[in-house]
């Protein structure tokens, strides 16, 4: 006998949730890292945190990210180099910082392509790639010049809410 496919689970009261929290609560089941973006505009150094990084291409090395167009950040950095900085488990207070909760000034490493933020889990320094028109938001691909990374738990983020995923599950070189 041919099992039957699963139908997807019923979320209670689905119909009545209204389509965009609806929308968020769905993407929100896709567990991510967390990031920071920094870099030097005009004026000012930005960071926005962002758990929308994607790897793109090993060759040549490029990543994405992915900013809204409300964003102080966003405008500033088109055409501009710019880190992405991974976060560790115990830097959630980094994440709320970049996200509008500001909290005590972080520790800069000054760098010839963009400035990074000190002791991240690891760290991709970009040259700009390309832009792409996302909706609201734009997709900022960068060209990776320099990166690193140090051992420990990673911080995740996943159904709104930050989380860890501990060292020994990363095991990605052991996979590949
Ligand atoms: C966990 C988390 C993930 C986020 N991911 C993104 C993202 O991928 N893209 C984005 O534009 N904003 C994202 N945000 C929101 C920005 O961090 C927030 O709007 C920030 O305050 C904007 O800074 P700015 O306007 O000073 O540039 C995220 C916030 C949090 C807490």
């Amino acid at each position: 006998m041919i099992a039957k496919p699963e139908a997807a689970p019923e979320v209670p009261g689905r119909t009545s949730v209204p389509r965009a929290h609806r929308f968020r609560g769905s993407l929100g089941r896709f567990a991510t890292g967390v990031a920071i973006v920094t870099f030097d505009g005009v004026t000012k150094r930005h960071g926005i945190t962002v758990n929308s990084f994607t790897s793109v291409s090993m060759e040549p090395p490029l990543v994405l990210v992915s900013i809204a167009r409300t964003t102080k950040a966003h405008d500033e950095l088109a055409g501009r180099p710019f880190t992405v900085n991974i976060l560790g488990a115990e830097q959630r207070q980094l994440a709320m910082h970049f996200a509008g909760r500001p909290g005590p000034e972080p520790l800069w490493v000054e760098s010839e392509t963009a400035p990074r933020l000190s002791n991240v889990l690891a760290y991709f320094e970009c040259k700009p790639w390309a832009a792409y028109d996302g909706g609201d938001h734009t997709l900022y691909l960068g060209e990776v010049v320099d990166f690193n990374y140090r051992n420990g738990d990673a911080l995740a983020f996943a159904n709104s809410a930050f989380t860890t995923i501990p060292e020994s599950q990363l095991g990605m070189e052991d996979l590949l």
